[in-house]
């Protein structure tokens, strides 16, 4: 082995690149998107600004804002080819799966998206196109798995009401817009918007420093961000509230089987590698759902069975000592659930919130003109040793 590597698997304590997007303080419970609060933001805010800022470094003017949201609007339409791949989907493909080769698949349909030299006026196309497009695909793969009409996306609408709408419009009736639901989900697409270099977004910066296409490279983080230690985590909460609640309900039987070593099921939506304090936006998240449910008129079980799961390992040394508190997941599903999105569909909302901050990373890699990603390894393996033909093994 020539030279010396420092081996640090999981990368829990290497920089991986420098970077002027997200600021997150672990110790002290801090998220700040290009200097903004997260509490600020959530609170005042609305998806396609806070994607705005995200991706440009500053907060539009009313102009700037107006003039990105008609294009996004403009652009919701897929080719009539992308509808008809549609056919072709099982009912059972998992939407995280349509999702990320669907969005693979529009650099067929914009192959200057694969040149490392295009304009930035190309890439701002290519950004506008992505979200607005992901949000057609996303309610479309719902749609595909339960057999529903494909609603095509309407240009009246703002960008969260049009995804619930080709989520829950039929064609036999006159589809409500419920501005509690609209606004729920913009603040939960707000939250999850970006979050420095965690897996799907450094596997897109990765993928993404070989040059690959916008496209192709978020197409990666969508995969990467399935994984239920990551993104998938959201769905697998919910899987784990309702277990609890068949269970009878008993929280502590769940903690203590979390801590069980010999077992491996984890508190699903508990523990980070960055905070070591309440994740801020579970903070926020848990005070939404509390308002969204009282205005929905819900009344939903597993609310009270994560209150109490999450006051009975808060006060648990096993969790205490290893300062395992709620993350972004814990109660993101709850307002899911509130506002009618299935379970199979929490990590593709996760990915639409993610994808501004997977595009600004993705954009600001390029313009640094970073190298390829490749990092070394320690070699465990055999010695050099003669091959031996198969008659003398
Ligand atoms: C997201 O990185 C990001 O920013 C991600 C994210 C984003 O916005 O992009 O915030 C989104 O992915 C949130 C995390 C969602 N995942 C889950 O909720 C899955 C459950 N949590 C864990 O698996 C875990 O906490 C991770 C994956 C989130 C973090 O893992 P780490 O940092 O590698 O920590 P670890 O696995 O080394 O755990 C340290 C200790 C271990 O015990 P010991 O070996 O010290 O005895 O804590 C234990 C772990 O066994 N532990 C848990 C636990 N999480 C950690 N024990 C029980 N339940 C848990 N949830």
């Amino acid at each position: 082995q020539t030279g010396y590597v420092t081996l640090d698997s999981g990368y829990k304590n290497t920089g991986a690149t420098k970077s002027a997007i997200t600021f997150l303080d672990g110790e002290e419970g801090i998220l700040r998107y290009r200097g903004y609060p997260i509490e600020q933001l959530a609170e005042r805010s609305n998806f396609l600004e806070v994607a705005y800022l995200l991706i440009y470094g500053s907060l539009p003017t009313q102009t700037e804002l107006d003039n990105f949201a008609h294009q996004i609007t403009t652009h919701t339409l897929v080719h009539e080819d992308v509808r008809k791949i549609f056919d072709g989907f099982p009912s059972a493909a998992h939407p995280m799966g349509i999702l990320s080769s669907l969005i693979c698949s529009l650099t067929a349909f914009y192959p200057k998206s694969l040149d490392p030299n295009q304009s930035p006026e190309e890439t701002n196309l290519n950004i506008i196109r992505l979200i607005a497009k992901i949000s057609t695909i996303a309610a479309w793969s719902y749609k595909n798995s339960v057999g529903h009409p494909l609603n095509y996306p309407r240009n009246d609408l703002d960008y969260c009401s049009n995804f619930l709408y080709m989520m829950f419009a039929f064609p036999t009736e006159k589809y409500e817009i419920n501005p509690v639901v609209v606004s729920a989900l913009n603040k939960l697409l707000i939250l999850h918007a970006d979050h420095e270099q965690n897996c799907s977004t450094s596997t897109v910066r990765l993928v993404g420093s070989a040059n690959a296409s916008l496209y192709g490279s978020v197409s990666a983080g969508v995969n990467a961000l399935w994984g239920p230690l990551h993104g998938g985590a959201n769905q697998e909460v919910m899987e784990m509230l309702e277990a609890i609640q068949q269970d009878g309900g008993n929280t502590q039987k769940w903690v203590d089987k979390a801590k069980d070593k010999n077992d491996s099921f984890r508190l699903m939506g508990f523990g980070h590698r960055v905070y070591k304090n309440f994740d801020p936006r579970a903070k926020i998240i848990k005070k939404a759902a509390d308002d969204v449910l009282k205005a929905l008129g819900i009344d939903d079980p597993l609310l009270k069975i994560a209150q109490e799961l999450e006051q009975a390992a808060l006060t648990d040394p096993y969790f205490v000592e290893r300062k395992l508190y709620p993350n972004v997941d814990f109660y993101s599903g709850i307002i899911y659930r509130a506002i009618g999105i299935p379970t199979e569909m929490f990590t593709v909302l996760f990915a639409m919130g993610r994808l501004p901050g997977w595009i600004a990373q993705w954009k600001e890699m390029r313009e640094n003109k970073e190298p390829i990603g490749r990092p070394r390894q320690i070699y465990t393996g055999e010695l050099e040793r003669d091959y031996v033909g198969i008659e003398q093994r």
